[in-house]
């Protein structure tokens, strides 16, 4: 939508284009926030804040086209909703219309003098740096030679009181990370292999000092014992591979224990030989999203909170297919914790590969806490839709960090139960547990519950279910329909950043 954007000098010649806001309630120009006033020398403003089509409501738009006595050529009002309820969401939910106009009226530079209510000039300048730079996804990548370029314009923000230059600039650099992720996530399976999220890694840490990528595959993951892993991704010539990026921070304490973010990379889920029908499996594609926004996530904490503990971020990456070498129905896989995995259903398959990566998380990282995140279940999709994502955590500190996290960037979540009622509905008859029961009882709780199986009892640990979530279904806001959102990338930054 946008090219870019870029925060410009403070001060300087008029913008091109001014946003002010307007609160729900109050008729007309009454609900003209002071500073729009303050602005409005020649009553332009307030003349299009008199017109019906002005209601206040979160996001609802007017443009006013004062005289060349006016602050800018260009006023555009934006609702904020009822004066009393001003915080993040509303603030999220006027901003991303500013920034999808000001992609279609060309101008070069704008000012946002925006009212605050309970926020600080930081988070208003970094919710508009991050609404601005989300709009600079390029949801046209793919187009080819039979569709017209379209226009996406440059956009210089000119800092302001209500929006600082610094925390605008942070808000900028975590789309960027989340736009990473977004992109990871866009691209089709046939280039999207686990060995090209590996390059990506590698690509992405290159020019960070502070993280490091090794990437584990082949022989080495066999001497591993990544059964799981390994078992999803042998029937495809796309071999899978583990992918460890390292946050180490620049003045780290000796005997401090890392945040480990662990990802399901499913670079594409056909459902193996369960095999999916059609309609289910277009789309799968998107199954590395756990995994894309993991990486975002690092990407964020090196460039933009380098905090001083260390974070490792694990991806492991695999293609579920079909010939021959699949794994099947009737298997027995032996991880290595030990626990024995009868497979019911191939399709059932973020889990084995999760199970690794929990494995490897507890034996070689010594994590002060895990957080998994996953396209999982369509069960959790059935359950909480497009708004929540499902949370499992029993660990009241980590569980409050994170959803206090979540409240903050506005991706939300919704608590699910663990309980040993689900532990035994995995077991199996032959072996230890079953990657699923067909009861299809509880499903995204299943899944949770037979993770739980591969994390140490006093580890902290966080399951994010994330396939509700994962992708945009229609054009609202940041997101674009048909696109991932990057969910997480910002969330998961926020909670290293509280640490
Ligand atoms: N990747 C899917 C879950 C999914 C579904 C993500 C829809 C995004 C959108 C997962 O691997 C899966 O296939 N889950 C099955 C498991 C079942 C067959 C045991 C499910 O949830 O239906
Ligand atoms: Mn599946
Ligand atoms: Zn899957």
């Amino acid at each position: 939508m946008l090219k870019s954007v870029r925060v410009g000098a403070e001060g300087g010649a008029k913008p091109a284009a001014i946003v002010v806001g307007v609160f729900e309630g109050a008729k007309g120009a009454a609900g003209l926030d002071p500073i729009a006033r303050k602005l409005d020398t020649t009553g332009g403003i307030a003349r299009a804040a008199r017109r019906p089509e002005c209601t206040g409501a979160v996001g609802n738009i007017v443009e006013a086209h004062p005289d060349k006595n006016a602050p800018a050529a260009r006023v555009i009002i934006v609702g904020l909703g009822k004066k009393e309820k001003l915080a993040a969401p509303a603030l999220r939910g006027a901003l991303a219309p500013v920034a999808r106009r000001l992609a279609t009226t060309r101008d070069k530079d704008v000012r946002f003098e925006i009212p605050l209510g309970k926020l600080t000039p930081k988070t208003a300048g970094q919710i508009i740096g991050e609404t601005l730079g989300l709009l600079t996804f390029d949801e046209n990548e793919f187009k080819g030679s039979a569709t017209p370029a379209a226009a996406r314009p440059a956009i210089t923000v000119r800092p302001s009181k209500s929006a600082p230059g610094a925390s605008i600039k942070r808000g900028l650099a975590l789309a960027v990370s989340c736009n990473h992720a977004r992109r990871w996530g866009f691209t089709p399976p046939n280039i999207a292999t686990p060995d090209w999220m590996a390059r990506e890694a590698q690509k992405i840490a290159r020019g960070v000092d502070t993280l490091s990528v090794r990437v584990i595959r082949g022989a080495a993951l066999v001497k591993e014992k990544m059964e799981g892993h390994i078992n999803v991704g042998k029937a495809s010539e796309n071999a899978p591979c583990l992918i460890r990026i390292a946050y180490k921070p620049k003045r780290a304490r000796a005997g401090v224990k890392p945040v480990v973010l662990l990802g399901k990379t499913v670079t594409y889920d056909t459902g193996g030989l369960s095999i999916k029908p059609p309609a289910f499996m277009t789309g799968m594609k998107g199954d590395m999203c756990g995994g894309a926004n993991t990486l975002g996530a690092m990407h964020a904490i090196a460039t933009v909170i380098k905090p001083n503990v260390p974070v490792v971020g694990l991806l492991v990456a695999a293609e579920n297919s079909i010939s021959d070498e699949a794994y099947r129905p009737d298997d027995v896989l032996t991880f290595r914790n030990g626990v024995t995995v009868e497979v019911t259903n191939t399709d059932a398959e973020g889990r084995l590969v999760l199970a690794d990566g929990l494995c490897w998380a507890e034996a070689k990282e010594k994590p002060a806490c895990i957080i998994d995140m996953a396209t999982l279940t369509g069960g959790v999709i059935t359950a909480l839709g497009s708004t929540f994502a499902g949370l499992w955590c029993e660990d009241d500190k980590l569980r409050k960090r994170v959803e206090s996290a979540a409240e903050t960037t506005g991706e939300r979540t919704w608590r699910l139960p663990h309980d040993e009622s689900y532990r035994e509905m995995m077991k199996s008859p032959c072996a230890d547990i079953l990657n699923s029961n067909p009861n299809r009882k509880a499903h995204p709780i299943q899944g949770a519950a037979f993770l739980s199986y591969f994390v140490g009892e006093k580890t902290p640990w966080c399951h994010l279910d994330i396939a509700g979530v994962a992708d945009a279904e229609t054009q609202m806001g940041v997101l674009v329909k048909g696109a991932p959102t990057g969910w997480g990338v910002r969330l998961l930054a926020e909670y290293v950043d509280s640490l």
